[in-house]
């Protein structure tokens, strides 16, 4: 395989993120994009690296994923992340989970332990206890302000349109998803994403983070995409896939993130963002909402932003 600079690229959802979240959610896209570097530099796949990167995001309360997800109608924390990887093009996912710390662990093992490529409810809640995932207390998982987000939206009747929408920002709402997409050395590349899906979701519901091709894809041929935002306008206009198609005609990363995002707009009024590295290195954050947190480690440096056009860079 050819020699490719390495790249670990990282998101913690496209929202409108309140300003008492920025510091925390910077600090933890930039703790997770060393964390997947530091498993590349180790030696460990592009697989590992993802797949470590997204436990670090989803350890962090400040994202709506693993610890801090957000809540169901009913006050649950249901769970759903995939896992992706470009050689081989095998995947893993779960939906609704429950009572996990990591989902993405569970994904991976979905990934490597059965013939399928997504569980979901009890079946992988079931799976994950079979295959030596601890089973955690649900209350663990929930913050005092995911409690707030539940509270708010049912005192305010609102929509779950309205979470996403740029043009009715609802100061505050919204919260939504992580995840990492890798290129290594070799130029082998994988996906990983993980949510607690958006605020009042009804129970059972599942959204685009599980789905291949909506919340990530990964082929060593074109590059590995994450994706976030409103999973319902992801799914109908499969965004990574279509992100990955862009980047397969000839595309760059950035102008692929920007036209699929833009096609989800213009189609559907749907909103989100985009990470995606090509299998040369090529890599693009992207977002339709008012803010997203991400970070990458390219050539020794660490870039990361959260608003429209901001683009820090410090030694990794
Ligand atoms: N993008 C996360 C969700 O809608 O579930």
């Amino acid at each position: 395989m050819s020699e490719v600079e390495p790249v670990v690229v990282v998101h913690g959802g496209a929202w409108a993120i309140p300003e008492k979240l920025w510091s925390e959610s910077l600090d933890g896209v930039k703790t997770a994009a060393r964390c997947g570097y530091k498993v590349l530099k180790d030696g460990g796949s592009a697989t590992d690296a993802a797949e470590a990167a997204v436990i670090s995001l989803e350890d962090c309360p400040a994202f709506d994923a693993g610890t801090g997800s957000v809540l169901t109608f009913d006050e649950q924390v249901e769970m759903d992340a995939i896992i992706m990887e470009g050689t081989t093009m095998k995947a893993g996912a779960v939906g609704a989970i429950r009572n996990v710390k990591n989902p993405v662990k569970v994904a991976r093992l979905v990934m490597e332990k059965t013939p399928h490529v997504l569980l979901v409810g009890e079946g992988a809640n079931k799976f994950a206890i079979e295959h030596g995932i601890e089973e955690v207390d649900p209350d663990t998982l929930i913050t005092p302000y995911a409690k707030e987000k539940l509270a708010k939206f049912k005192q305010y009747n609102k929509t779950v349109y309205s979470l996403f929408n740029k043009f009715d920002p609802v100061e505050g709402d919204g919260h939504d998803t992580v995840g990492c997409a890798v290129v290594d050395g070799s130029g082998r590349t994988a996906c990983a994403t993980s949510t607690g899906g958006i605020t009042a979701k009804m129970p059972g519901r599942v959204g685009d983070s599980p789905i291949v091709g909506a919340g990530g894809y990964a082929d060593d041929i074109v590059g590995a995409v994450s994706t976030t935002g409103h999973g319902e306008a992801i799914i109908r206009s499969c965004l990574a896939r279509h992100i990955a198609a862009n980047m397969s005609a000839g595309k760059g990363a950035l102008t692929a993130t920007e036209e699929s995002l833009a096609y989800m707009e213009a189609r559907i009024n749907g909103f989100g963002g985009a990470i995606a590295v090509s299998c040369k290195g090529d890599v693009a954050t992207n977002f339709s909402t008012p803010r997203m947190p991400w970070a990458y480690v390219k050539e020794g440096k660490l870039h990361y932003g959260i608003h429209p056009g901001q683009h820090e860079v410090e030694d990794y």
